[in-house]
């Protein structure tokens, strides 16, 4: 795909945003700036904009640099916040026939080189893009791992061997990177004691030799799409319910998120300084729990909505419940905490108005077991060498990077901007709205959330 073309279409949808935002009432006649996009989604109105001079869209992000016509742009689109949803792939299925560079048989379908010879091939072969939004990430068992995989239970039958698993994932949108302390769902980017922007240029390497399958790019080509990511900050900045994220002095939006503090460590529960650029000079002294600030004005406006919203925040940084069984955290023997804890969503979800984790810490909350099991997803069996035990899981997470046992499942919390504009949420999108991820904590950790709470909740993340 040629840039030009690229960039036309990404404008071509901005322009016809800019229309749908002025019907919403929203025109500040500023939505075409070089320097930021707006894109109208289903709950309002959501913002990127860079701290460089221009978002440009001639930057290698946006280039062909590999050789199955893909870019980062293939699967990190603006629009959807930086990542893709299953909506959008319909439609360019639909106007291209399933043939748009995202369709690839090297991880765009559900088997590694599926038959994609008609249109109902292609639309059956890439049926986890087109319903979830999943990437088919494709890893070998580690050499000397502690385990091996003795089952593959595989809807699809794709016949791979037992050394390796198909694990299919959501890509993690490409903005506000500035807050990260882990790269990638299973941290497999991330390199002990090394900066993140180090972890992110390799990562850029990778994300061209593997998706794009290309030669490494160029360091100068490396440094400008990690500068050109870096830069970008992406939030809701209206609601359909409560109007402008910033009105009564509440402080949505993505202009006031970038010029929020962050060093890896900030606000950490454990007290676990990591040794490493970019980290904290000193312990956060633990947690303090009132981790998003963003509508404490809202706590006493008499706008509905807005009060909806506030008090979602309270409890997302207040509600305690308890947090039992979590490996990495308090599941198993080896993890920091030896007993279950009373504590609230910000005890994972810690970084101030990002909602991340703000050190590396992988955790198994619980969504791979075979009870939540869907399906369209594959059971793997995994067989512990030393002890004998097994356990089933639809990802084995972290585990396939270190082939450690205690690894099994683990996922880093993610950060919680931008939502509206990008379901289905949760590494395997297991959640299709945000009510369904509230949902699965009152199950999974037995809340008892109230109806009111619930939606408080959702009303609050939708505003992020
Ligand atoms: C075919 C789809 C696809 C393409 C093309 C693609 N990515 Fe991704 N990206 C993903 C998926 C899937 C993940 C998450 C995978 C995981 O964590 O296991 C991801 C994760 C990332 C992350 C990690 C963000 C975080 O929070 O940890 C970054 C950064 C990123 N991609 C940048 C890029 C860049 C730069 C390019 C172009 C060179 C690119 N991607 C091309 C699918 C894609
Ligand atoms: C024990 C740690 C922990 C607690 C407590 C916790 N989370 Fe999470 N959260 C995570 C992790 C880890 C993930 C990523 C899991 C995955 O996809 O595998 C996550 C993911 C999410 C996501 C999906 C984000 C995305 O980009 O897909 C949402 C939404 C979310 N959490 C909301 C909440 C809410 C609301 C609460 C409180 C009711 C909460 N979390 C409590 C650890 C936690």
């Amino acid at each position: 795909m040629d840039t030009k073309r690229t960039a036309q279409t990404v404008f071509g949808i901005a322009v016809t945003i800019f229309v749908l935002v002025t019907a919403v009432g929203q025109t500040t006649g500023d939505e075409r700036r070089a320097n930021q996009l707006t894109f109208a989604n289903r709950s309002g109105v959501q913002r990127t904009i860079t701290t460089a001079d221009a978002i440009d869209m001639k930057n290698p992000f946006f280039q062909d640099i590999g050789t199955n016509g893909r870019t980062c742009f293939s699967c990190h689109r603006p629009a959807q916040a930086w990542t893709i949803t299953p909506e959008e792939l319909r439609q360019r299925f639909d106007e291209t026939d399933g043939r748009d560079p995202v369709f690839r048989t090297n991880d765009g379908s559900n088997c590694e080189g599926a038959d994609v010879s008609t249109l109902r091939k292609r639309r059956r072969a890439y049926s986890l893009l087109l319903t979830k939004g999943l990437i088919r990430v494709g890893i070998a068992v580690p050499e000397h791992a502690e385990f091996e995989i003795v089952d593959a239970d595989d809807p699809y039958d794709c016949g791979a061997p037992l050394t390796q698993a198909s694990m299919y994932r959501r890509p993690l949108p490409t903005t506000n990177l500035g807050f990260l302390s882990t790269v990638m769902w299973d941290g497999r980017e991330t390199v002990k004691g090394q900066a993140i922007r180090s972890d992110l240029l390799t990562q850029a390497s990778d994300a061209t030799t593997t998706h794009a399958q290309g030669a490494a790019p160029s360091p100068v080509q490396l440094q400008q799409i990690v500068d050109f990511e870096l830069a970008l900050f992406t939030a809701q900045i209206h609601d359909n319910g409560a109007g402008s994220l910033r009105a009564q002095d509440a402080t949505g939006g993505p202009r006031r998120l970038s010029t929020e503090p962050f060093c890896i460590g900030i606000n950490d529960p454990l007290n676990i300084l990591p040794v490493m650029p970019g980290a904290c000079a000193t312990s956060s002294g633990g947690l303090d729990p009132n981790v998003f600030t963003i509508f404490n004005a809202w706590e006493r406006t008499k706008v509905p909505e807005r009060r909806a919203i506030a008090q979602g925040q309270q409890l997302f940084n207040t509600r305690e419940f308890v947090i039992d069984n979590v490996p990495g955290l308090n599941g198993a023997p080896e993890d920091p905490v030896g007993t279950p804890l009373r504590a609230t969503c910000t005890l994972c979800h810690d970084t101030p108005n990002a909602g991340n984790h703000s050190i590396s810490m992988p955790l198994n909350i619980g969504l791979t077991t075979v009870a939540r099991r869907t399906p369209d997803l594959p059971l793997y069996t995994l067989r512990n060498k030393a002890t004998f035990e097994t356990v089933q899981t639809t990802d084995p997470g972290r585990a396939m990077v270190t082939g450690k046992w205690a690894d099994v499942s683990k996922f880093k919390g993610p950060i919680l901007r931008a939502l509206a504009a990008r379901a289905p949420y949760f590494h395997n999108g297991a959640a299709a709205t945000l009510e369904e991820a509230v949902d699965f904590y009152d199950a999974r950790f037995n809340i008892g959330l109230t109806a009111r709470e619930k939606a408080d909740l959702v009303a609050f993340l939708k505003a992020l």
